[in-house]
Parts: structure tokens; sequence; C-alpha cells
């Protein structure tokens, strides 16, 4: 912990590194009670900086030194500065050889930065910058460098040894044995790898297309090896699309995934050697849930697809973190949507986005997908650098085309192969490819915040013309008041009154060109006028969500419901059942603030009524359909965010809708859960969309309280033969107010699976959600419980963060106990974990969303962090940002 203030690193900053280091061999000696790393490195002075000698200045932090020598001469101490982040040493010439050994305590690392100890494997998670607690480096990814890698350790505890690259080598001392690898592709720090345990693996092979045999291995636990499989299929699917979608080919002879417990985040995409978070690799029909199934394939894919997109081309410093991140983020997506249902997939990535990065863009850690500065690079991993940065891509292509985008991503590999490069690199080669000018569209890059698009539209009969006026701003952001205008890209058809997509000729153009087109709108208010319109049409706008915005356009019910039923994007279908649920749930929300009775709105139970008797509707969209905006998103949405009342007025509109249909949705759940009953489980689009609409009309009709439902809950809940059901029915039962059958489900189930932790993980967040009474005592309690633990990041996140995050409720109880309980786990948190306790306080850095009382407390408890002394540099920003 540091006593002084931490300082802010700047992009405009940047300088080339003054040396680099050409090879690095190193040499792990693994104990118990410590670990000593030797490193040799082959460091060349950059020439580009000149001919002189510049002190070498390598970052470590908690090494013991044990010895430095150069050109195999050992150093006197004299001859070198240790400070707690630097080794700082004067090279005599150009290249030479540094060796360095020193001691650490893997054993006693509880930040999970560095190596350290899940379980009793070794394992290693060095991004950002986590190689510097291993051994002394240039830890930056602009240093490149070819790695050889002894690991040793004791024979029998940990007979699998590995690291990144090919295995070289392998030999046997005593009790002890080793192994060596050796990756011949250049890579920086952050993408080591090292693991060491008693590991057993699934194996498997692909064939890549130029016909290379690869083996692939996935490493777990003993007890894991059978729930291993959907994530090798997984892989399998992710190479072949990657050769198919981009043309990328793997090009080591082997690839690996290592499943660990403890783990910050999803995964981590180390050349050759990925290591899990085991949530996102473990996946069986009855202990993981369709959405980890779905998990397990994007993040398998997602790192898999690093290989090229961060590897091969990697970036030159963090500020271009979403050169990396947001475009894998993308083409895990198109993935996932090529692999299931494209439509769902992109509503589900849409209200994510909405709920959380729009959330982030309107608080005070609100940064533009490339920052301009960061305190600690760790606070930097967001939805805005992921989700934001991911959507920014994917405008790219609107605007390029799938061809040109292709021929920009084709350039892109090409020319940067081997490199570390920057954001402006991949705009370049997107140029390039395309012969397009892509300045404006930068500041995507450069601003951040949400921007607006309010539409409006005039129809001429007589000129049978149509003109659609965009007026775009963006909020101001902390550091940023003005914002200069976006390319928008606004995908867009117009419809006539039966329903028909009309063709679209701009004023000004020969003919008219199909019946969908993108609009670039990059002024701040803009105009696109149609002619040959024949009657006025109605605008289908920003479909497939075209762009990150948040669009205003004034429809009216009947206009929405038209939509609904016409219109050919199927996103926009769904978006505009959205908006009317929405202009429903605004009108309770006012009418609660306002004191009044509560008046259900039959409208959107006959609608709901219509998409239950339409049998050609697709399952998997009726269950979207189907879904209410959720308090967050309202939140989000509103100016002041009113958390009774949002929570009032939906669960009134929940109850009225499960009252006015329930004997449709009861006979459709009937129907479903007998298939069901008769099919065995398989994760494939047909049957998630089967179990999702299944699991939302349980939740329905569970609110009518009839015996009739209740028992079918428990039913589904002890008969299911997979999670999803399971787990559904377990998450009706305890919101419900059956508080026998509540408390006997939950029995049942820790009894059951009391020895799979990924399985207790959800059964913590089930119960850290629950809407009933006393749930914050119960989180509380549950703290205690075996299976919960402090140190174990899916813990603290299904349990604490399932209460914080995903519990408004209860975590903004008047009492402001929430926020008390928040604080008091940040600042127990902070000396442990960093990374974890800073990323806990997201909901605590939202107080401007709330009404003075609740500002006032919230604020109080980020006070009280402040004053809690020891802050770590993760903490301390997001608490100091979160109170300027
Ligand atoms: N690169 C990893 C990914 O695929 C995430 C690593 C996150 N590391 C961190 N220190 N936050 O998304
Ligand atoms: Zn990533």
């Amino acid at each position: 912990m540091r006593s002084e203030t931490p300082v802010a690193v700047q992009l405009k900053d940047y300088q080339a590194p003054d040396y680099f280091i050409e090879r690095t061999v190193l040499d792990f000696d693994l104990y118990d009670d410590h670990s000593t790393v030797t490193a040799e490195l082959t460091v060349l002075r950059n020439s580009d900086k000149g001919s002189d000698l510049p002190p070498l200045v390598l970052d470590g932090q908690e090494l013991e030194l044990l010895s430095v020598s150069i050109d195999g001469q050992e150093l006197p101490s004299s001859a070198y500065q240790v400070s707690d982040n630097h080794l700082t040493l004067q090279p005599q010439t150009k290249r030479f050889v540094l060796r360095t050994q020193v001691r650490i305590h893997p054993e006693s690392n509880t930040a999970l930065e560095g190596l350290y100890r899940s379980g009793k494997m070794f394992c290693t998670q060095c991004e950002a910058e986590g190689f510097r607690k291993i051994t002394y480096y240039l830890d930056r990814p602009d240093v490149m460098s070819a790695f050889t890698t002894t690991v040793r350790a004791d024979k029998q505890r940990f007979p699998v040894l590995l690291s990144n690259g090919n295995p070289v080598a392998q030999g046997e001392e005593g009790a002890r044995h080793w192994a060596t690898w050796e990756d011949p592709f250049k890579k920086p720090a952050y993408l080591f790898a090292l693991v060491a345990g008693d590991l057993w693996c699934v194996e498997d092979s692909f064939t890549t297309m130029s016909q290379r045999e690869v083996a692939l291995r996935i490493y777990v636990e003993p007890e894991n090896l059978g729930k291993v499989q959907h994530a090798m299929d997984s892989l399998k699917k992710s190479m072949k699309w990657d050769e198919e979608v981009y043309g990328r080919e793997y090009d080591l002879d082997i690839f690996m995934i290592v499943a660990v417990s403890d783990f910050n985040m999803g995964a981590m995409e180390n050349k050759g050697l990925n290591i899990f978070n085991s949530s996102c690799v473990l996946a069986s029909p009855e202990t993981a849930t369709d959405a980890a199934h779905q998990r397990v394939e994007a993040v398998v894919a997602h790192e898999y697809f690093h290989n090229w997109s961060g590897n091969r081309v990697t970036c030159r410093d963090w500020f271009q973190l979403s050169l990396k991140e947001g475009f894998t983020v993308f083409r895990d997506a198109e993935f996932s949507a090529d692999m299931n249902s494209r439509t769902v997939k992109r509503i589900e990535d849409v209200v994510f986005l909405r709920t959380n990065q729009f959330a982030e863009d309107a608080g005070p850690m609100a940064h533009p997908i490339r920052p301009d500065s960061y305190i600690e690079i760790s606070n930097f991993y967001t939805l805005t650098v992921y989700e934001k940065g991911s959507e920014v891509v994917r405008m790219l292509r609107t605007l390029l085309g799938a061809d040109g985008f292709r021929k920009g991503s084709d350039l892109y590999f090409e020319r940067h192969d081997g490199q570390a490069v920057t954001c402006d690199d991949f705009i370049k080669a997107m140029e390039d490819a395309n012969g397009a000018d892509l300045s404006q569209f930068k500041r995507w890059y450069s601003q951040a915040g949400t921007p607006r698009l309010a539409v409006s539209s005039y129809y001429d009969k007589a000129s049978a013309e149509y003109t659609l006026t965009f007026q775009q701003s963006c909020p101001a952001t902390p550091g940023q008041s003005e914002k200069l205008p976006f390319v928008i890209p606004v995908q867009m058809a117009l419809l006539s009154a039966d329903g028909e997509h009309l063709p679209l000729q701009l004023k000004g153009e020969d003919s008219a060109q199909g019946c969908e087109r993108v609009l670039a709108v990059s002024e701040a208010e803009q105009s696109f006028t149609f002619v040959g319109i024949e009657a006025e049409p109605l605008p289908s706008l920003l479909r497939s969500f075209s762009a990150p915005v948040k669009m205003s356009v004034e429809y009216s019910r009947e206009q929405l419901l038209a939509l609904m039923q016409h219109d050919s994007d199927g996103f926009n279908r769904w978006e505009a059942a959205q908006q009317l649920q929405l202009a429903i749930l605004n009108g309770l929300i006012a009418a609660v603030q306002a004191g009044k009775t509560l008046k259900s709105d039959p409208q959107l139970a006959e609608v709901f009524a219509g998409l239950l008797a339409d049998s050609s509707l697709d399952q998997a969209m009726l269950a979207e359909m189907l879904s209410l905006p959720s308090e967050a998103l309202l939140a989000e949405l509103a100016e002041v965010a009113d958390v009774e009342a949002i929570h009032q007025a939906r669960e009134f509109l929940r109850k009225a809708l499960a009252q006015a249909l329930y004997a449709p949705m009861w006979q459709r759940y009937q129907a479903l859960r007998a298939q069901s009953r008769e099919q065995a489980y398989a994760a494939d689009a047909e049957q998630i969309a089967r179990r999702s609409l299944q699991g939302k009309l349980l939740a329905y009709l569970m609110l009518t309280e009839k015996t009739e439902v209740k028992a079918a809950c428990v039913e589904q809940f002890e008969q299911a033969h997979n999670m999803t059901e399971r787990l559904n029915a377990l998450a009706c039962l305890v919101n419900s107010s059956f508080a026998a059958e509540k408390a006997q489900a939950l029995a049942q189930f820790a009894e059951h699976f009391k020895d799979d932790a990924l399985v207790m993980d959800q059964w913590f967040s089930v119960q850290a959600g629950s809407v009933c009474p006393g749930t914050l005592n119960q989180v509380k309690a549950l703290m205690q419980h075996p299976a919960f633990s402090f140190k174990n990041p899916n813990k603290i996140r299904a349990l604490i963060g399932g209460f914080c995050a995903q519990n408004p409720i209860h975590f903004h109880a008047a009492d402001g106990e929430g926020y008390r309980f928040l604080a008091d786990q940040v600042i127990a948190l902070n000396a442990l974990n960093p990374q974890i306790a800073s990323r806990l306080l997201t909901p605590l850095t939202r107080w401007r969303k709330y009404a003075p009382a609740r500002q006032a407390q919230m604020r109080a408890e980020l006070e009280r962090i402040r004053a809690s002394g020891g802050l770590s540099k993760d903490v301390f920003e997001v608490v100091s940002k979160s109170l300027a």
C-alpha cells in the first residue's frame, strides 16, 4: 500500500522505450513457501532513440532481489538502485545480457496478479502490469521478446508444467522435475503464462486451412473432466470461424486452455496457453445454465480470436486497449450471432450496453474508448473499452460494408503482424484498403459520452417527398465539456401503411437503391429527403442498433404496433415492443410518484396475448418481447432514479400482465415443460429459446401465487434434468412468499451441489437478488457459509456483487444499510484484492442518479472509504474521481 498520492499516466506523454529485450530466458523454481525466478534478458539499445546509453529502468514490484549480473559479471550493490517499483542500472554497451534472480511469494499473493496459487496449483495473470511482480522487466506492451521458460516443481504434486509455445525439453531431479517451453513468436510480457499443477486434460485436434495439425488441450482438475466438452467444441468452432470469416489461421502446433478457480476476470489470451476462470470453461447440462453455456462459447472464442487481434498484432501502450478488446468483442459477438440466433444476440448485447455502458458513460468514470489518462490501468478494462469499443468497430463495418471491412482487416493484419500498434493504425488500414476518409469518424475514439440523436420528419404530399432530420448532441463528461459531431451510421427503411418496405431514392439520385440503406449523419443537424414517396411512411431507424446512441423519435402507439408487426428488422420489432413498454412503465412510475392508485393499461396485455397466440413467432423472439425493461435500465433512463417508484411500477405491471394472461401463459408453460421432460438437453438455439420462454412464463405465473403454479414450480425445480430449468424454478421460489417451499428448495439444492463451487455461486446469487424482505441480512449470513470465501472473486461477485449490483430495491434501502455494507466490503477487500475491490465499487459511483437524500448517503460511504487509509491505486482512482 502506498502513502503518496498516485499520479496519472497520460497518452500524450508516450515515449518509445530506450531499450528492447530481444530474448527472455526464464527459470522458475516453485516451492510452497517461496519461489525463485531467474531471468536472462538480452537487452538492446533502441537505436531510433540515439547512440548514447541512458540508464536502464526495469519495472519490478514486491520482488526480493538476490543477484544481478551483466554479461556474466556479478554487479556489486553499488552498481544498481532498487526502489519500490524499479531496478535501475547503467549499461556500458548497447547490447548485453542481464541476469537477475529474485525471490517471490506466490503462496501469499491474494491480489491474483503475477504468479499466484489457486487451490493447489500455480498460475499467472500478467495483463496489464502483472509481469513486474514476477521479475524485473520492461513491462510494457511495445517491448516484445522471444521467451524460453523452464519450470521446476515437485513431481508428484505438480505433474503438469506448462508455459507458452511448444514443449522442447523435460527432465527429473530426484523428487522434482522440470519442463522447458519455447515460444517462437515475439510477445510482450503481459502475454506470458505459467501453470503448474495436478491437472488432467481433454485432448483433441484441429486441422487448419493449410492442413497443419494442431493439438488442442483443455486442462482442469480431475473432478471437472466431465465438464470440458462444450468448451472444446466451442474452440474448434472458433478456429474454423476465424479461418472462414477473417482468413486467420492458428500458428503454433499446440493450443492449451487451463481452468482455474481463483481468477479476477473472465479469461486471458496468453500465447498458446489461455488461462480461464473456471466459470468460463466448465459446463454440463446438470450444472450450468444455458446462459453459462453461451458464455463459455463466447469467452473461448474471444480469447482464441485474440491470437490475431491482440497477440500477433498487439497494443503499443495501454491507452490502445480497445484496439484489441473492442475489435475482439466485435469478433466474438459476430461468432456467437452465427452460432446462435443473431437477433437475440443483438438484443442481449444492446440491453447490456444500454443498462451498463450508458450508465458508465454518464458517470464520473466516463472515458473515451481510447482514454487520455489513467491512474491504474486495471480500472480501464471497462464496458466502454470493451462493449462500446465493439460498437465502434461494428459502425466501421456498417459504413464500409462487409467486403470493405474485410479488406481493411486483412490489410491491418498483414501490415502490422508482429508489431505493437495504435488505434490510429487500425483506422489507417481501414482507410487505405477502402480509399475512405475516416478522420471525423475517429472522434469516437477521443470523445466520451453517449450521443443523443433526435429525429423529426416532414412529409410533403404534393411533391411526394419525405424528409428525415437528425439533430445530434453529446452531454459533457469529465474533462470534456464540448463535443464535436460524430459520424453516426443510421441504418434505415421506410414502411408503407400496409407494411411494405419502400424503395429508397434520395433527392438528387437517379434511381432507388434498395429498401434498406445507411445514412451517415455527420453534422449537428442534417436532413435527408427521399423522393417518390406516395403516402406518409413509417420510418424504421437505427436498425439492428447501428450506432451506440440514445435516439428519440416520437412514435404513436399505433406506429409502434405497426413496427412490431411489419418491420423486417428483428431487432427493431423488439425495439418497438420495448418502447411501448417503456411508455407504459413511465406512466406508472409517474402515477406512483403522484400518489395515485395504479391502473393497468389493457393495451400491453392485448399485444402480449396476440404474441402468445401467434404460433409462427420464433420462441426466442417471443421471450425477448415479453421481457420488460429491467429496474436498472429504467433507472439509467430516468433523470432522477426513483428506486421505489420504479420497483413498484414494474412489479405492478408484471402482476397485471400475469393476471390478464393467466390462461394462455399457463397453457403455453405446461406445453413447454412437457417438451423439456421428453427431450435430452442440448445447448442449441432452439432448445435455449424454448427454455428461455418457459422461464419467462413461469416467472409471470408465479406472481399470481396460484397453488397449481406453485406445484408446477416445485415439480420443475425437483425434476428438471438441467440447471436452466432448475435454477429458474429456484429463483421463482426464492422471490415468492412460499416460505416453506423456498427454504426446502434452497436446502435441497445446497445439499446436492455443496461440492460444486460454480453451482454454489449460482445459489449465492439467486439469494442475493431476492426481492423479499431481509435480503441484506441473509447476504451477511451467507458470508459465513462454508462454501463462501472472501478470497475467491467468483464468490464475491456472486454474493456481494449480486446484492449490490443486481438488487436495486435492497441495495438502495432508505436506511443506507446497503451502501454501508458495500463500503465495508470494499475497505476489507482493498488490502486483499484491489482489482476486485475497485470493481465492486461501481454502484456507489452512480450517486448522481439519485435524489439528494440518497446522494448524501452514498457520498458519505465514498468519503468513509477514502478516509480508511492505505488505499490501493485501484480504489483510490475510482473513489477520488467519484467524489470530484
Ligand atoms: N485480456 C483479457 C480479455 O480477454 C482480460 C484481462 C484483464 N486483466 C486485467 N487486469 N483487468 O479480455
Ligand atoms: Zn479480450
